[in-house]
């Protein structure tokens, strides 16, 4: 009985040292200077990992956090400016009452316990979407969250909640509509550069790299203005298992895409 325990602690510190190693070889194969700017993650799978392992769903949510930790250090640790990752989504509200408290239970206790371990690494954050029907208090602590580190320079950590790439192009052109009828803009003047300055993502470059986990190909009404150059990458892997070694795996894959934007 004790040999087959330290048989199988050994052989998992094996497993762990040998992907340690892939992940060390994949960082010695990156192209320091094609790293993008901006990455933009669909976080999936939550639900297919709890429901594998027998465990209600909200688990799948709560390992998931794990897996935002990992990527948010090893970006941070590459110098990569904007991360991007899709929380909650204007879809989500419909789902069943007591997986959407989860949710919100897992953001305002992940925002209220990071707050100042963000700030002391020079992260910036911003949380895009409609808030309308987001509750009071997690209205204020994105307030706080935003305000207290709006200087930082080192990395932007994007959270879309409660976001809808259509209902963010929606009130850009009312909120457009309304400054051409208040005067304040010319119907002439309005070009793409101008529109963007509506957009929920005003202050952030368009991401360079989508990833999404789970298998699911598509992007769920994601970015949608934003994303019209941006490299799509999608792996099988459900967000809670996602790791350093599939970031890795996801940025080498984007290096060895040649980006045209729409020229020869
Ligand atoms: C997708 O999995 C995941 C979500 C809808 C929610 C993820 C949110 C968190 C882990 C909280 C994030 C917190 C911060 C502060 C960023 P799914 O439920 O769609 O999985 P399924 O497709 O397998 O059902």
């Amino acid at each position: 009985m004790m040999d087959k325990l330290k048989f199988t602690i050994k052989l998992s510190s094996l497993l762990s040292n040998f992907s340690n190693l892939q992940t060390k070889l994949l960082i010695n194969r990156l192209d320091r200077n094609n790293i993008p700017n901006h990455i933009a993650i669909v976080m999936d799978g939550n639900g297919r990992w709890a429901k594998k392992r027998g465990l209600p769903r909200i688990k799948g949510h709560i390992e998931g956090t794990k897996s935002i930790k990992r990527v948010l250090e090893i970006a941070y640790d590459l110098n990569i400016k904007y991360l991007t990752l899709f929380a909650f989504s204007q879809e989500n509200w419909d789902r069943p009452k007591q997986e959407v408290d989860g949710i919100l239970k897992i953001i305002r206790k992940s925002l209220q316990n990071e707050i100042n371990q963000l700030n002391e690494k020079g992260i910036r954050v911003y949380v895009i979407g409609n808030f309308k029907r987001v509750p009071d208090d997690i209205k204020n602590t994105i307030k706080n969250v935003q305000k207290i580190t709006k200087n930082n320079k080192k990395m932007n950590l994007c959270i879309a909640f409660s976001y809808g790439g259509r209902e963010e192009i929606t009130q850009a052109a009312k909120n457009l509509a309304k400054d051409v009828m208040e005067g304040k803009m010319k119907i002439l003047d309005i070009e793409e550069s101008i529109f963007r300055n509506y957009l929920y993502t005003k202050d952030i470059p368009d991401p360079d790299l989508l990833i999404r986990t789970s298998g699911e190909i598509r992007i769920s009404n994601f970015l949608l203005w934003q994303m019209a150059y941006t490299e799509f990458v999608f792996t099988p892997v459900l967000w809670p298992d996602f790791n350093e070694y599939h970031f890795l795996k996801a940025i080498l894959e984007y290096q060895e895409r040649e980006r045209r934007f729409g020229l020869v």
